[in-house]
This record gives structure tokens, C-alpha cells and sequence, in this order.
């Protein structure tokens, strides 16, 4: 992979930044667990089918973990596996001790449920913080495993010191992994947020009035600089791959002179996922331990 640029414009978050601070510290702390306990934590990743991001975002987490001095298994599986094998294997996960995180990369194939497949997760396992369980948690304000690219965003927020409290909030995009989760994370934090999706009338007159903007569409360049409202913190969450190179959901050189704050792509909110999946990994292990 090419190395990305230095990031120099201090509007522009630096999610690599954050992301090597958050892994710095799990390394240390996964150190001290291993004196201490003598266990390594471990995490096993699931994946299921060719897609070619899946195949790649699987492979960082692995690189990830090795970085950290995290055991990481990978199980993967050809298109046509069934639901009931993907269930099979996660039971057996589950029943092994020495496996602390368990992470089913998601999209699954269409012939399978994500939902059906999540469930079986064990919830002290479910270091992606997808289970009915822990989203119920979060829900009622008991955050634990929780998602971890909305949980990056958050740390994000924190390290440039803006207190959500109070804010305007727009999620665009109300999927299970991203939108709904991070609403629900800025509601804990008592700011005031509304969902927009594909089925929003006037998606415009939402985002202009948002301090705080998190888009997540998977639509390349979805948000113009006409959207944004001045001086707003922009998360652009989206990604889409077109010969070989990624775009986000924002336009961002359109955006840029307009915004106090935005998460770029690549670069961005990626890393600091991958970061967060490493100190959940290493809690899930702590926890069972
Ligand atoms: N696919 C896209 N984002 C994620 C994520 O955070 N976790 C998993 N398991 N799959 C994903």
C-alpha cells in the first residue's frame, strides 16, 4: 500500500495519529497482562466470501494485532459456507478458552444473516460490540463493547477536546456498525441528535444545521460544501474503492475551507477502528481473566 501523506492542515484529524497512540498504549498494557497472567490475548477473525475490502480491512486487523503483541487467528471461508458452519465454528470460539475476541467481518454473503450470525457471539467475546447484548447496553447507557468505529470517533472528539454535550448532531446513515451506534453514543453524551438516511426528503436542510456531521453511506461524495454548515465538525465514515484507491462519503477538498474539523479518507476513522478493535480485544481478554 502507498503511504499516505503527512497530515499538516490542522483542520484535518489525523486519524493515523490518534490510531499509533491508542496501539502504543494497548502495547504496553498487553505486556503488562502477559507478566502478570502469562496469557496472551488473542482474537479470532471470521471471514466469509472474496470481497476484496473485507479481505484487505481482515488483513490490517491481523497486521494490527501483531503490532500490539496480540495472538491473532483467521478462519476463512469460501462464498457458499452456510450459516449453520459460520454458527458451528463461532460455538466452538465461544468454548475456547485461550480465544478472548471473536470478530465476524462483516458484509457476510447475502444467503446468510449477519443478525442470526452476531447473536451466537458470547457477548465477553463480542469485542465488535455487535450482540443484542451489548448494543442494549449501550442503549441504556452502559457502555462496555461497543462499536468500534463510532467508539473512535468519540476518542477522536476527545483529543481535539470537543465536548459533544449540547451539540447538533447529524448521523447520516442508520446502519447497525456506524450510524445508529454513534447516535446513540452522542445521545449518551447528551447532545442532541437526529438519523437522516437514503430515505430522508431533504437531506440538505438537515445537514446545514449540524455543528456536528457523521456520514456514513457508502456514497462517494454524497456531502458538498453547500451541506455543511460553517465551522461544523465533519466524520466522513464512508468508503468506496474505484481502481484501487479509496473515496469517502464527503467532498472533501470542496469542504475543507468550510469545516473546523474533518476525518479524511483514507486516513481517518479507519485506523482509529482498527486501534479500538485492539483495546477491546485486550479488555475482552482482561475481563475473562
Ligand atoms: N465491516 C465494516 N466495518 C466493520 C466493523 O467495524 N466490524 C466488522 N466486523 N465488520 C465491518
Amino acid at each position: 500500500m502507498e503511504p499516505l501523506p503527512e497530515v499538516t492542515n490542522p483542520r484535518v484529524i489525523d486519524g493515523r495519529k490518534i490510531a499509533q497512540r491508542i496501539e502504543g498504549q494497548v502495547k504496553k498494557d498487553v505486556e503488562v497482562f502477559v507478566n502478570e497472567h502469562g496469557i496472551k490475548p488473542a482474537l479470532a477473525t471470521i471471514l466469509v466470501g472474496e470481497h476484496p475490502p473485507s479481505k484487505l480491512y481482515v488483513k490490517l486487523k491481523h497486521w494490527a494485532c501483531k503490532r500490539v503483541g496480540i495472538i491473532s487467528e483467521d478462519h476463512k471461508f469460501p462464498q457458499e459456507t452456510t450459516e449453520e458452519e459460520i454458527i458451528k465454528l463461532i460455538e466452538t470460539l465461544n468454548n475456547r478458552p485461550e480465544v478472548h475476541g471473536i470478530l465476524v467481518q462483516l458484509p457476510m454473503p447475502k444467503h446468510i444473516d449477519e443478525r442470526t450470525v452476531m447473536m451466537r457471539i458470547a457477548p465477553e467475546k463480542d469485542v465488535d460490540g455487535f450482540t443484542p447484548f451489548n448494543m442494549g447496553k449501550m442503549l441504556i447507557g452502559r457502555e462496555g463493547f461497543v462499536p468500534c468505529t463510532p467508539k473512535g470517533i468519540i476518542r477522536a472528539l476527545e483529543e481535539h477536546n470537543i465536548d459533544p454535550k449540547g451539540m447538533e448532531v447529524v448521523v447520516v446513515g442508520h446502519s447497525n456498525v456506524v450510524g445508529k451506534p454513534a447516535a446513540m453514543m452522542l445521545l449518551n453524551r447528551n447532545a442532541t441528535v437526529k438519523i437522516c438516511h437514503v430515505f430522508t426528503k431533504d437531506l440538505a436542510s438537515q445537514t446545514r444545521e449540524a455543528d456536528l456531521l457523521i456520514v456514513a453511506t457508502g456514497v462517494r461524495g454524497l456531502i458538498k460544501a453547500d451541506m455543511v454548515k460553517e465551522g461544523a465538525v465533519v466524520f466522513d465514515v464512508g468508503i468506496t474503492w474505484k481502481d484501487e484507491k479509496v473515496y469517502g462519503d464527503v467532498d472533501f477538498e470542496d469542504v475543507l475551507s468550510k469545516v473546523k474539523l474533518i476525518s479524511p479518507v483514507p486516513g481517518g476513522v479507519g485506523p482509529m477502528t482498527i486501534a479500538i478493535l485492539m483495546e477491546h480485544t485486550l479488555q475482552a481478554a482482561k475481563l475473562q481473566n
